[in-house]
């Protein structure tokens, strides 16, 4: 498949459509899919026919998260994280700060950053074989892009702890009953549709103040978070544990962080 294709594009009535198309990768996210995305969030925001945005994936997967390939090419420039031209560190300031509803809709996995960005989307829907995971530590890493502020408050701190330190699953169930996504739903695609259709039909001005008004109180905070974390994430990607954590998956085994050379 052409890179282009990487990202699929369609326009229905007033709602934008980002379908994530990758499935042999299973949907990781590369640098060019991210700045793509970027530039679809910007003709969203300037194109005043689009009432919404949709984030989905393949059927069984939304996204395993960055591509690690990609991902440990950074190591060699970490100084570009927090530069603004890093596709990442773009898409996700213009996913948190897209004066337009985003909804997205989970079916199969949502890995690291696929879950991370749920949390700057505004409806979430996924399927009972929706999963999701937030494998920084088990990658070596930290949190990133304000999940470390964004699921305390979501969740509570035992279990922002849980998610976050162990790295397991989390079933759509859970999901669910701790407000990571608004519903667990037999037919996605029914389902999120009503939601779509309602929602392109509501006052469009009165909805972007309505989200404006929502995230008034988080968004400076959200700001500090990700620049904060951007540090850490710095330090952690340049590190023993995460070049382990990559050996390890291309490798198709399991990290040993016991010999990881830790300093
Ligand atoms: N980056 C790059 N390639 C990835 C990838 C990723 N994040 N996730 C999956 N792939 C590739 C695999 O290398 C494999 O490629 P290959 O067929 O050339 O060997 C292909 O996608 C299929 O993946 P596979 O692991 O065989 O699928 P699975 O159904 O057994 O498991 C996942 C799916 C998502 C659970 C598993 O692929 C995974 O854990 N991926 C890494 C997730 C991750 O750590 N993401 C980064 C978070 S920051």
């Amino acid at each position: 498949m052409l890179e282009a294709e990487h990202i699929r594009v369609e326009r229905q009535d007033a709602g934008l459509y980002i379908h994530l198309n990758r499935p042999e990768k299973k949907n990781a996210l590369s640098l060019a899919m991210y700045e793509r995305m970027t530039a679809l969030l910007g003709e969203a925001e300037s194109d005043a026919a689009i009432r919404v945005v949709v984030l989905q994936g393949v059927s069984g997967c939304f996204t395993s998260g960055n591509d690690l390939a990609d991902f440990a090419q950074l190591v060699s420039r970490p100084e570009q994280l927090d530069s603004p031209q890093n596709p990442i560190l773009a898409f996700m300031n213009a996913l948190a700060r897209c004066s337009k509803p985003i909804v997205a809709l989970v079916d199969g996995v949502a890995v690291g950053i696929g879950t991370t960005l749920l949390l700057h989307c505004d409806l979430v829907y996924c399927s009972a074989q929706a999963s999701f995971s937030l494998p920084f530590v088990n990658l070596g890493l930290c949190p990133e892009y304000a999940s470390s502020l964004l699921i305390p408050r979501l969740a509570g701190h035992v279990k922002a702890a849980e998610w976050l330190m162990l790295g397991e699953t989390i079933s759509a169930e859970e999901a669910g009953r701790f407000g990571l996504v608004n519903a667990v739903v037999n037919d996605l695609d029914t389902y999120s549709q009503q939601k779509i259709q309602r929602l392109v039909r509501q006052a469009p001005e009165a909805v972007r103040v309505c989200k404006r008004l929502l995230k008034a109180e988080t968004k400076v905070l959200v700001e500090q978070s990700m620049t904060t974390e951007i540090e850490d994430f710095k330090k952690a990607l340049a590190g023993p544990e995460f070049a382990e954590a990559v050996a390890a998956f291309f490798e198709k085994r399991e990290a040993n962080y016991s010999e990881a050379n830790y300093s």
